[in-house]
């Protein structure tokens, strides 16, 4: 969906490379929003482009590392064309701030993901300047989750479904983990604000709808609402048919949020990500999580006791210092026990500032590696039994564009968010009904049975 067309003269072009969360990938949405309300537009490269920014995550080091060696690439270009602008956006601007121009002394500005509102007049004035003067901007302010929702360039391949972001920053203080110092404390977003933002993606067209933040269900807005008040107002928005939110942190899933997931029945879909990080409560106190396996397992069984279809995604981290086989043996029998239908799961990356640097990470590497590989065959062997469960079963998907792997096909998502690749007619966010008549692991295979829209 393009935003408002701007009544700025032409300035030229843009380029974003993306990395990381859904976060980021909205957060880019609204650097593009920016852009164009100065005039620029999208460049098909970054061959073309007069400016590129680069929307970088840390959470682990290889994603952090794959933005310096792409900047390499990237330098290619400003060599042949020194007018280029170049900033560095999202968490590792922040968490590196100057230290990026060491490493990458061709980069003109570096902006935290707190601190975006000032992309417009930076681009102005570097781009009015003979010597730039490069700059550092990572204050922890409000700009990104005020951003004036009209502005947002929404670059997903339909318009049917939109993240729109509730919450930003997380106030836990997970001893592995750097998006506290990233993204800050959290700020939250007045929940009349948000439904006016609901009701303007539904006037065009919107029908799917996720809710975005790193600790979504700590939402809770000046006036007191809570993610509960907002999944029941939102789900009353004429012409809304899907909501989903993420993330999720199980110990804030409260009482009255899953009571209003179960009454907001079917349009609060049936799916819920809820990482867990280990089954070992032992590992999750030296995580810092704030509960116990048991405590955990109590949530999923209450959200199953509510609704009874609901299935669930989550993370999982192996290879956490002071991680014994027996603990991990514990992550094991949770996988088995929860039975998720999507894990993502990663061996442990020590981040700069982080707490659990301080402990001995008494796991070797190999260990980790190994670790990671049983835990991913159990969660294959899982995913391939419940998968199967589909078959020959209707559901509902809304189609999101060609499938990745055969562009003659289809792919969309059922409201449980399972991915499922169809053929035959149809268009990228139209909701189709699909017989399923075949599994894998990760995707079903569907066939039409008649049009919903
Ligand atoms: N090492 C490995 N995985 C991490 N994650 C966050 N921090 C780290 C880290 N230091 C994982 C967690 C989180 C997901 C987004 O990334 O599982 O839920
Ligand atoms: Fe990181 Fe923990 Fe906050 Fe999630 S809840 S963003 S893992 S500190």
């Amino acid at each position: 969906m393009a935003g408002n067309a701007s009544d700025k003269q032409p300035q030229g072009r843009y380029y974003i490379e993306t990395w990381g969360c859904q976060m980021n990938v909205h957060d880019s949405e609204k650097l593009a929003g920016s852009l164009h309300a100065e005039g620029y537009t999208k460049a098909e490269s970054a061959e073309d482009a007069d400016v590129i920014l680069l929307n970088t995550c840390s959470i682990r080091e290889k994603a952090a590392e794959k933005m310096f060696s792409d900047l390499g690439r990237i330098r290619a270009i400003k060599n042949r064309r020194p007018e280029l602008l170049i900033g560095v956006c999202g968490c590792v601007a922040q968490q590196e701030g100057e230290a990026i121009f060491r490493r990458a002394p061709y980069v003109d500005f570096v902006m935290g993901p707190r601190s975006t509102g000032s992309l417009p007049e930076t681009v102005r004035r570097l781009r009015g300047e003979t010597v730039r003067k490069r700059t550092v901007d990572t204050e922890y302010r409000r700009d990104s989750i005020e951003f004036p929702f009209d502005r947002i360039r929404r670059e997903g391949p339909h318009s049917a479904k939109a993240f729109v972001t509730i919450i930003e920053g997380c106030n836990h203080r997970c001893t592995y983990c750097i998006v506290p110092t990233t993204r800050g404390r959290e700020v939250y977003r007045p929940m009349d604000q948000v439904l006016a933002e609901v009701r303007s993606l539904a006037e065009r067209g919107t029908y799917e709808i996720e809710f975005l933040g790193q600790t979504v269900n700590a939402y809770r807005d000046p006036e007191g609402n809570t993610l509960a008040e907002l999944l029941h107002a939102a789900s009353e928005v004429e012409g809304i048919r899907r909501l989903r939110f993420t993330t999720s942190h199980p110990a804030q899933m409260t009482d009255a949020i899953m009571d209003a997931m179960a009454a907001c029945r079917p349009i609060v879909c049936p799916y819920l990500h809820l990482p867990v990080q280990s089954g070992s409560t032992e590992v999750l106190k030296a995580m810092r999580r704030g509960y116990t396996r048991e405590r955990y397992l109590e949530k999923i069984e209450a959200l199953r006791a509510r609704i009874p279809q609901i299935t669930f995604g989550t993370d999982i981290i192996v290879g956490f210092p002071t991680e014994t086989e027996e603990d991990f043996q514990q992550t094991l029998s949770l996988l088995r026990e929860v039975e998720y239908d999507s894990c993502y799961s990663f061996a442990y990356s020590p981040r700069p500032g982080t707490a659990s640097l301080e402990l001995v990470d008494n796991v070797p590497q190999e260990e980790k590696a190994e670790r990671l590989a049983r835990l991913q065959a159990l969660q294959k062997s899982i995913q391939e039994r419940r998968q199967r469960r589909w078959i020959g079963r209707e559901v509902e998907v809304l189609v999101e564009g060609p499938s990745k792997t055969n562009a003659e096909r289809w792919t969309g998502r059922t409201p449980e968010n399972r991915v499922v690749i169809f053929d035959g007619e149809t268009a990228p966010g139209r909701l189709e009904r699909l017989e399923i008549v075949e599994s894998t692991p990760f995707s079903l295979r569907g066939r039409q049975v008649t049009p919903v829209s």
